[in-house]
């Protein structure tokens, strides 16, 4: 297990996940989609004391127009954002700006909420929040909050969300934007990677105004340019009012508790770990039971909270179809279905599975239900190690399921986030067709 031990609390209501918060102060994480926490922390990045798992909070994954407002829950997921209809209708540039996001598999399981709070620079909802004027809402200890985005986003990973706050949704007017115009450059590669090579630019035109936003890792924080009417672009306002406030996401906050040795917060039993690193700490009462369903069996088992999905299936079923790849959510090799969307293993620990349905490719296999895609896979010759072809294969089950037809361009750009590191891709994109073709003719 790659992730420094850490306590796992899984809050049922806002109020219980504060109260969670306020008690771990600096040393605790909200975990919402976790497709750039669970990297950090696989990598050590970031070495928290406990986990705030609110994925169950009921309540904040909701979208729906409240009055003037387009108003999307913190836990709305980029998958949900890029499909729904209300979104296109009154924030189209949300939706249009989701398929750069990463990969499906990140889109699965990465929230609005996670995103706005981390503030990377190379995310696209940042940018777009910016560029439609929308308005964040936190809730804290002392109530809730609403800050405009143009003063949330304070610079790279740097917010004015408080270390006690947590994101609970996103409210987008909606009413001015009839006619409006919107287009995105440069898609980013991953939900995870900034990168200063190719600057993206957001751009936002309504009839009566029009607003560039440039995502951008070189600068202490998102230009917003205004335009006034009749005058030329400018420059955006020029600093941040306030001293900016660190969130506990950003990588210096990642670089100062790696070398911390700070005592755990009260209540909490640790002993200190063997290991001459300080903050490789373990809990004394470490293991969770989990109760789900692997490839169709009910499973019961206690597992560290730090363990992630994919190893979990690979040391507990022996289970090895799924490989361990990068652990930072690019290759797919990873990839298993979690309640039926194809995911990344690395990317979700397995005691976020409690409840849930696991397929692996061992599974899918099983019940042949891809039998002619791993045939067409053998007549096209789109394998040659295999360490990539369980990834892929349940990546390009997953296509054929939402799009019976994909085109070859299609195809690529679904199993874009799925590497091969032996380069068959013309023959892979070759037997997804051709399955394709032969499911359409029976
Ligand atoms: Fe999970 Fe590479 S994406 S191992
Ligand atoms: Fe070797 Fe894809 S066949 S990594």
């Amino acid at each position: 297990m790659k992730p420094a031990p850490f306590a796992y609390h899984r809050p049922t209501s806002l109020d219980e996940a504060l109260a969670l918060l306020a008690r771990y102060g600096p040393d605790g994480r909200v975990l919402a989609g976790g497709q750039s926490l669970m990297p950090a922390l696989n990598m050590r990045l970031a070495t928290p004391a406990a986990l705030i798992d609110i994925n169950r909070v009921p309540g904040l994954d909701g979208i729906a127009v409240e009055g003037d407002a387009l108003v999307i829950g913190a836990l709305a997921r980029h998958d949900a954002l890029e499909h729904s209809a209300l979104v296109a209708r009154h924030a189209p540039l949300i939706a249009q700006a989701m398929p750069h996001v990463g990969h499906r598999a990140i889109r699965a399981r990465g929230t609005l909420g996670g995103s706005v709070a981390l503030a990377d620079p190379a995310a696209e909802l940042p940018a777009c929040l910016l560029a439609l004027d929308a308005v964040v809402h936190a809730a804290g200890p002392e109530g809730a909050r609403e800050i405009p985005a143009a003063r949330f986003f304070r610079g790279i990973y740097i917010t004015a969300l408080r270390e006690e706050e947590i994101v609970t949704a996103v409210a987008v007017p909606w009413r001015a934007q009839a006619g409006a115009r919107a287009s995105m450059s440069s898609p980013g590669a991953t939900a995870t990677a900034p990168s200063s090579a190719s600057p993206r630019t957001v751009a936002w035109t309504t009839a009566s105004s029009a607003r560039r936003v440039l995502p951008s890792a070189a600068s202490a924080r998102c230009l917003c340019v205004p335009r006034a009417p009749r005058r030329p672009w400018s420059a955006g306002p020029s600093s941040p009012t306030g001293p900016p406030k660190r969130r506990a996401h950003s990588r210096a906050i990642w670089t100062r508790r790696a070398t911390s040795t700070r005592a755990p917060p009260s209540g909490d039993t640790w002993r200190a770990c063997s290991s001459p690193v300080a903050w490789a700490r373990c809990s004394v009462d470490a293991t969770v039971a989990i109760s789900l369903t692997v490839n169709g069996a009910p499973v019961r088992r206690r597992v560290e909270p730090r363990q992630s999905l994919v190893d979990f299936l690979r040391y507990e079923f022996e289970l090895t179809g799924s490989h361990v790849g990068c652990e930072h959510g690019v290759c797919g090799a990873c990839s298993v279905r979690v309640d039926g969307a194809v995911l990344r293993g690395c990317l979700m620990l397995a005691v976020q599975c409690d409840g849930s349905r696991v397929e692996t490719v061992e599974g899918v296999a099983a019940t042949g239900e891809a039998r002619d895609l791993q045939q067409a896979f053998a007549v096209e010759n789109a394998l040659q190690c295999g360490f990539c072809t369980p990834g892929i294969l349940l990546t390009a089950q997953d296509v054929l399921a939402r799009r019976p037809d994909p085109s070859p361009e299609e195809i690529r750009e679904a199993l874009s986030g799925n590497y091969c590191r032996c380069t068959g891709y013309h023959a892979i994109v070759a037997a997804v067709r051709r399955t394709a073709e032969a499911r359409a003719r029976a």
